[in-house]
This record gives C-alpha cells, structure tokens and sequence, in this order.
C-alpha cells in the first residue's frame, strides 16, 4: 500500500527581486535579468509520520521552502497540497495550526515580553486545544515533555540558555497538536554541547507523537540517526532524494558524493572524491546546462548544454522491508559507482 502523503510541493518556484535600482542605472536590463532564482521547480512529498531531512549548503533555498511549505511566503509557481487538499499562501486557522515551524533561531517564536504559561496559555486558547480548566496541566504537560520543569513557565524567554529556549521552542510548536513539523536548522545556533540532546528530543517526539517532520540541515552526518529520507538541495533545485542508508552507501548525485566526502572520516562511508571545491554559481545568472557543472569533478559536454531533471534512478530496498525511489537529477547517475 503505497504511504499517505501529508504534504506535497509540487514545481514550486520563487523569485526574489534584486537590486531594481542597479539595473535601472546600469540602463536596460530587464526585470527577469535582476531575479534571483531562490527555487526552481521543487517537487517534495512529506509521508504521515515520516522525518525527512533537506540538506544542502547556505543559500540553496532550505529556508525559502520551509516558508512556502507553512504559508509564510506565496511562490511565484506551483502548488501546496495538504493531505491532498491544495492550500494557498492563505492558510485557514486550521491549516495553520496543523503545520508548524520551529526556527534556527528560538527568540523567532517567543515573545520576549510575555512569560511561557502567557504565550503557550493563549496558543492553548485561540486554538481550544483543551478546556479553559485544564490549560495549567496541559502547560506543565508540554514543558515536561520537552524536558523542562514547570518553574520555567513563569519566567521569560531571556532567562533560559539558547537549549532550555529552543526547547521551549519546540514545545510552544507543539501545543497546538501540529501534524507536521518543519524544523529549520533547529540546533545550528546552539553550543555543540547542547545539539545532540535537542535533535534527540525532536527525534524522540516525532516517534512518539507520530508527527512528521521536515528536518532541515546543512550536515548531512547528523541527519543519519534522525531521518529515514533524504532529500538534496543544490541551488534552488532538489538534486536527489532516497533512502538515508541509500544515500550514505549508494549516492546517485556527484554534489551528494561531496558532501559526504566532506564528513569528517570517522562517519565516511565513501572516500572517492576530495571535498567540494569553490562557490556555487550565482541564482541571479545561472549556467545553462547542470546548475552543478562548475563544480563537478565528473562534468561532460552534455552537462554543459542540458539541464538535468530530477528522474527515478532505481528502487532500492529499504530497512523496513518496502522498496523505496531513489531520484537523482545527473545524466551520468546510473554511471557513479
Ligand atoms: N527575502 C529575500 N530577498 C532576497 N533574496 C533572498 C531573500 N531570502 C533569501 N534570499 C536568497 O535566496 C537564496 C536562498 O536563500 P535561503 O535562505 O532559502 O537559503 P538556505 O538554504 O536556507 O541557506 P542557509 O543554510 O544559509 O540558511 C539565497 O541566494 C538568498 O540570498
Ligand atoms: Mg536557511
């Protein structure tokens, strides 16, 4: 039976207009010459009770997605489907509630000025998610699920350290009793001594709760233990998508090859090519052919001239026991071994 697919981005696109004033001065430069092409055609599907991770370096467009996947920004193209329902950047209170997101930075959403039991209490409220009587248990229930004691609730957020607040983080996420969570780069703003346990805790609630999550991150060794899928992002575009041990022992994308080269050894599971080399090409002046092709150590003249697409490169079996796709967007994939 194939898996319910609770949130679906089909080809979304986002433009970001740059310096209008530079291409007026510097005199004819058309407005599509000065967009920056943040996503291009994203295609991702996120199943029931599933974590996902979305990996890829600074500015390949993670945090662009995430914004579209919650509502909090409208693509120029393409869809959003909610259990199979299409949902616009205009999210019904419901919609809302059912997909959160938790930020790099926890103060994004706590409010400073408010105490935990004030700001969690009126989420618990607005949204009726139990009755006026019993929001006092229900606020020591979700700090203590988070791993917190109920004192925290009547202090403010600048009393906590960065893990107690993206705790706190967590918890204000799930006190409206969300579907889904997009956590976006949960833990990279906190000391290293405090990652682990806090990517822990997400790991933990999502098998608990049976929430699925999108687990957004620039390194791909910590996605291992969390995820069960893998989706690649390289400038704006998915460039593979496949099982977590299928991408750590089989990668089909030479862009995911370097970034497990990149892993320090110890977790290495290839050692082919040497880490990446140089910056990524602008998303305001993109190559035609493969966005990837400066930087390939694989490159062909075909990937000079045709784009790859993302396509099914094979089914591979997976640690439960089903098959699951393996999509790369390199012509030469079925030639990486
Ligand atoms: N509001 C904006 N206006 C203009 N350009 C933007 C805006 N937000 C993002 N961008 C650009 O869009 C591209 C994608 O940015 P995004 O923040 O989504 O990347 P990211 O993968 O989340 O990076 P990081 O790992 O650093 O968080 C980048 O080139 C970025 O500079
Ligand atoms: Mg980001």
């Amino acid at each position: 039976m194939p898996e319910e697919i609770m949130l679906e981005a089909r080809d979304i696109a986002v433009l970001f207009n740059q310096s209008k004033g530079f291409a007026r001065i510097f005199g004819g430069a058309r407005r599509s010459d000065s967009a920056l092409h943040a996503l291009d055609g994203v295609s991702l599907s996120l199943r029931r009770g599933e974590s996902l991770a979305l990996v890829g370096e600074s500015g390949s467009g993670k945090s662009t997605f995430a914004n579209v996947l919650v509502g909090r920004l409208a693509p120029a193209a393409g869809q959003v489907h909610f259990e199979g329902e299409h949902i616009g950047a205009e999210r019904s209170i419901s919609h809302r509630r059912r997909i959160q997101m938790v930020f790099q930075d926890p103060y994004s959403s706590l409010n400073p000025r408010m105490t935990v039991r004030r700001a969690i209490g009126e989420l618990l409220r607005v949204h009726r998610i139990v009755p006026p009587s019993e929001i006092d248990a229900e606020l020591v229930r979700l700090v203590n699920l988070v791993g917190l004691d109920e004192e925290v609730l009547d202090a403010y957020p600048g009393q906590f350290s960065g893990g107690q607040r993206q705790r706190l983080a967590i918890a204000r996420a799930l006190a409206v009793r969300p579907d889904i969570l997009v956590a976006d780069e949960p833990v990279s703003a906190l000391d290293v001594s405090v990652q682990a346990t806090v990517l822990n805790l997400i790991s933990e609630l999502q098998r608990e709760l049976g929430l699925s999550v999108l687990f957004i991150g620039h390194n791909l060794s910590v996605v291992r233990s969390l995820c069960q899928r893998v989706a690649v992002m390289y400038l704006g575009r998915i460039v593979e998508v496949a099982d977590v041990d299928e991408i750590f022992d089989n990668p089909k994308h030479p862009y995911t090859r370097a970034l497990i080269a990149s892993i320090p050894r110890m977790h290495r599971t290839i050692e082919r090519e040497p880490a990446i080399q140089g910056d990524p090409p602008s998303p305001i002046n993109l190559p035609v052919g493969c966005r990837f092709q400066s930087r390939c150590p694989l490159v062909q003249d075909r990937c000079r001239a045709e784009d790859p697409a993302l396509r099914l490169v094979s089914a591979t079996p997976t640690a439960g026991g089903e098959f699951e796709d393996h999509l790369s967007a390199c012509h030469y994939a079925e030639e990486l071994v």
